[in-house]
């Protein structure tokens, strides 16, 4: 795809605060950390549109960009990490919960996992909830970087049977080497142009 336009339009807490449109969109996430803002800066090409950061939790809002003047990416803050103060966590369940059940245009969420680590309950419980929604899930394992291609492919399997998925269902990702990008983009744009 080629990005005309990426471009920040607001963060919110609760669903009044999303900006209203029809356009299609499609959220990202995934445990803290794990490298979502990365890996939108990637898709879309740009280093700084969404902030990284090394300390878990950065993301604690739902923040909206617009692409193209066409659809809507959505960088979710992360689940799931102990370092991140109490007082954020109690606030993640209802947050995303509330924006998966009521956020009508959301075509599906690409949920990002370290290719590193076999999924917990965090990632179970949260995949469970998009199954109860009905939301189409694109799993990618990203920082595949850090490993060797053939350690890639083991943890791939691994995951894969964790997840009770094909190996093929998988995207491998990494924002240093931009390996699976292609890829990524495929399965979102398929998404973006689902006519419901
Ligand atoms: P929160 O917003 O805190 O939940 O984090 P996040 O999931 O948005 O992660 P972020 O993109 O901020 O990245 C976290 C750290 O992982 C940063 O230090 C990134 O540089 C690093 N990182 C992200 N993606 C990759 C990758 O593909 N490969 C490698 N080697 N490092 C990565
Ligand atoms: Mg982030």
């Amino acid at each position: 795809m080629i990005i005309k336009s990426a471009d920040f339009v607001t963060s919110a807490v609760r669903p009044e605060q999303y900006p209203e449109t029809r356009l299609p969109e499609i959220a990202f996430a995934g445990r803290s950390n794990v490298g979502k803002s990365s890996l939108i800066n990637t898709l879309l090409n740009r280093k700084r549109l969404v902030k990284t950061s090394s300390t878990p939790g950065r993301t604690q809002l739902i923040n909206f960009f617009i692409i193209n003047k066409a659809f809507y990416c959505v960088d979710l803050p992360g689940y799931g990490y102990a370092r991140v103060p109490a007082s954020v966590r109690k606030k993640w369940g209802p947050m995303i919960e509330h924006y998966l059940k009521e956020r009508t245009s959301l075509q599906a969420v690409t949920l990002i996992m370290d290719i590193r680590r076999t999924p917990r309950a965090e990632e179970l419980n949260f995949i469970d909830w998009l199954h109860l929604y009905r939301i189409p899930i694109i799993p990618v394992l990203t920082k595949a970087d850090k490993l060797s291609k053939t350690r890639q492919n083991k943890q791939a399997q691994l995951i894969a049977s964790a997840l009770e998925t094909d190996r093929e269902q998988l995207t491998l990702f990494s924002a240093k080497t931009r390996q699976g990008k292609d890829r990524l983009w495929d399965l979102v744009e398929k998404q973006v142009s689902r006519v419901e």
